[in-house]
């Protein structure tokens, strides 16, 4: 998958940087899930020392730190589940569980020596551009409550699009006397059995978990406002020999990471919009629910989607329908009205009695990065910038912000492969856009302290977002059914509109024309940033030197 170029080029850039008796570049990343602990291995083995992973919890894996709900796992097979440049090859099963990819992530850290570069328990506050210095400043607040402005030539937010959990208002919830959790959340400490338990959503993680909480507790009503389109789970243990041969034969696991990789691309034909592959594996999918699983006690209203395949994520399980079908289980599709001291009320006035209420309803989705007010050039905000929908050049870097770039931003999530493999071909560009930067600098000409700028183009930035939405009105992520894909309005702001193996071309190389470096003479800082007390730029307001190189790039 891999094709290294941007690491070679930052590890060449790096080199001639030190023997020039300049300095690479530093690097904050902001986030330490699999997004981060990737961006820190490849810096460290491009050479680069001077970077620093904030994450504001209190341990690294993100996703899979946050999600211990039971039977949370993984639904690509895991050996594309992991990096290509540090792929762990011994997983237990196909489709690894939470502990073991949590152990994937901290191992991570041991292998790359990530430890002295993490600050846990830090929160990134704001972060803004100094035109003056070329630099980021980063306010963080530590979970002891210091507080302090951090600086460096780039930043990289890593900070994910499923972290912020989402429970709906819905009326009387304080009220409710039983304890209650997010599956973002899961409360461990609560024994659920016997209990009668509610469950608000059916998406992805309530079909994760709510087959072990059926065999536990005493009643469970599940409030779904929409049914999914279901696949069976080709899950299964390896066996020795064949951990061995993934292990120990390079070849081996390779051709295996490639044919997973590529029987998970072919199902991108069901995901376009109106197509056979996607009208026939609907058919298929109904075809086997109507046959197995509606009954009398199951009706079609519960179990058949009413929206094209796709259109919603398409999921996997074994053992959701055997676990709906228990006679403790209830599908309840009525709206909920309100929710009492003991009991979820639903339009229709019927009074289900709860002990516990778990909210499977997902998370904060197309807000990206609205949590950190970050502001770019000539004091312009991220959210101004994104007013109407965040977008980004391959969903890495945004016009106006220099030297700083996204993982797993806009339009780069995925309904059929791995996000893994995206975030992959993201470093692979955000390596080549520093190796520039670094070089920039160390160009003859150039002052030792020079500071320098890389950025999209304003022209590439719009092309390349009205290209994501052209190719998405060929998707089925457009057709009338809700998803978290897509912001009020419509605009579908996180998902890539096409095959990922365009995603790997359009991210082999930058495109020369597409983005510039901005060399600039050292000046005296420019009151941009407003970063409180301890900003080195807050409170002087003198101008910024002109440019002594702004052009495009050539690769
Ligand atoms: C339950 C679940 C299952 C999934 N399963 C799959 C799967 O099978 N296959 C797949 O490809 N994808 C899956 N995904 C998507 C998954 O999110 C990505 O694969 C991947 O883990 C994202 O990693 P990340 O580092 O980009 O984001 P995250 O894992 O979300 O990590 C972001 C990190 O940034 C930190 N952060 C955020 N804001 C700040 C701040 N202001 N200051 C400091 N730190 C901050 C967060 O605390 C977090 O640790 C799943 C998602 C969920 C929720
Ligand atoms: N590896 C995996 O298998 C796995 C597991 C978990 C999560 N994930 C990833 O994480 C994403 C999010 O999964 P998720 O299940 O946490 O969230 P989700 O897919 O967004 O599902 C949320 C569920 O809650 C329902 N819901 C939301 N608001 C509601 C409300 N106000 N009232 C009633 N119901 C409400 C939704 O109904 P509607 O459908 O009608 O909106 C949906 O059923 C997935 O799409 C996937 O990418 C992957």
């Amino acid at each position: 998958m891999a094709l290294n170029i941007g690491l070679r080029r930052m590890q060449r850039a790096v080199r001639a940087a030190r023997q020039a008796g300049r300095h690479a570049p530093s690097v904050i990343v902001v986030g330490a899930g699999m997004s981060g602990l990737g961006t820190g291995i490849q810096l460290a083995r491009a050479g680069v020392t001077d970077f620093t992973i904030v994450e504001q919890s209190d341990g690294v894996g993100g996703t899979w730190r946050d999600n211990t709900y039971p039977g949370s796992g993984c639904d690509v097979p895991s050996h594309l589940y992991s990096f290509s440049f540090a792929s762990k090859t011994d997983w237990s099963r196909r489709f690894a569980e939470q502990p073991e990819i949590l152990t994937y992530a901290e191992q991570c850290v041991e292998r790359y020596g990530l430890a002295p570069h993490l600050r846990l328990g830090t929160t990134v506050n704001d972060a803004c551009f100094d035109e003056a210095s070329g630099t980021w400043k980063v306010s963080v607040t530590s979970a002891q409550g210091g507080s302090e402005v951090l600086d460096a030539d780039a930043v990289v937010f890593a900070c994910g699009q499923l972290n912020r959990p989402a429970i709906p208002d819905l009326p009387g919830l304080d009220s409710f006397g039983g304890p209650t959790w997010h599956s973002a959340r899961w409360d461990h400490g609560v024994d659920l059995k016997g209990k009668r338990v509610a469950v608000v959503g059916s998406g992805a993680s309530a079909i994760q978990f709510v087959p072990p909480v059926a065999a536990e507790a005493g009643q469970l009503s599940i409030f779904q406002r929409s049914s999914n389109y279901v696949l069976p789970k080709p899950d299964r243990v390896y066996g020795r020999r064949e951990r061995w041969l993934l292990s120990h034969v390079r070849a081996y696991e390779l051709a295996y990471r490639w044919r997973i990789y590529w029987s998970l691309e072919t199902k991108w034909l069901a995901f376009r919009k109106d197509s056979w592959a996607g009208r026939f594996l609907g058919k298929m999918i109904t075809k086997g629910i109507r046959a197995e699983v509606v009954s009398e006690r199951m009706p079609e209203e519960s179990v058949v989607p009413d929206y094209p395949v796709g259109c919603k994520r398409l999921l996997i399980s074994n053992d959701w329908y055997p676990a709906i079908l228990r006679p403790t289980v209830e599908v309840v599709n009525e709206p909920i009205d309100h929710v009492e001291t003991d009991a979820v009320v639903t339009a229709d006035g019927k009074r289900r009695p709860a002990d516990v209420l778990i909210f499977g309803t997902g998370f904060h989705t197309t807000d990206f990065l609205s949590s950190i007010p970050i502001t770019g050039r000539n004091g312009r905000t991220l959210a101004s910038a994104w007013e109407d929908g965040a977008r980004a050049y391959l969903g890495i870097t945004v016009s106006g912000f220099p030297n700083c770039f996204l993982l797993y931003g806009p339009n780069t999530n995925l309904g059929h492969n791995s996000i893994l493999f995206m975030v992959e071909r993201q470093l692979n560009v955000v390596l080549q856009a520093l190796a520039l930067h670094t070089e920039a600098r160390c160009a003859d000409g150039v002052a030792a302290d020079g500071v320098s700028a890389i950025e999209v183009t304003a022209d590439a930035y719009d092309r390349d977002d009205a290209r994501i939405q052209r190719l998405m009105a060929g998707t089925t992520w457009v057709n009338g059914c809700r998803s978290w894909y897509k912001t009020a309005s419509g605009r579908v702001t996180n998902n890539w509109p096409t095959w990922t193996v365009r995603y790997w071309l359009d991210t082999l190389r930058l495109r020369p024309g597409d983005m510039k470096v901005t060399t600039t003479l050292p000046v005296a800082p420019v009151a941009a940033c407003d970063m409180g007390e301890t900003s080195p730029s807050a409170s002087e307001a003198l101008p910024v030197a002109g440019p002594v190189s702004a052009h495009p790039i050539a690769t």
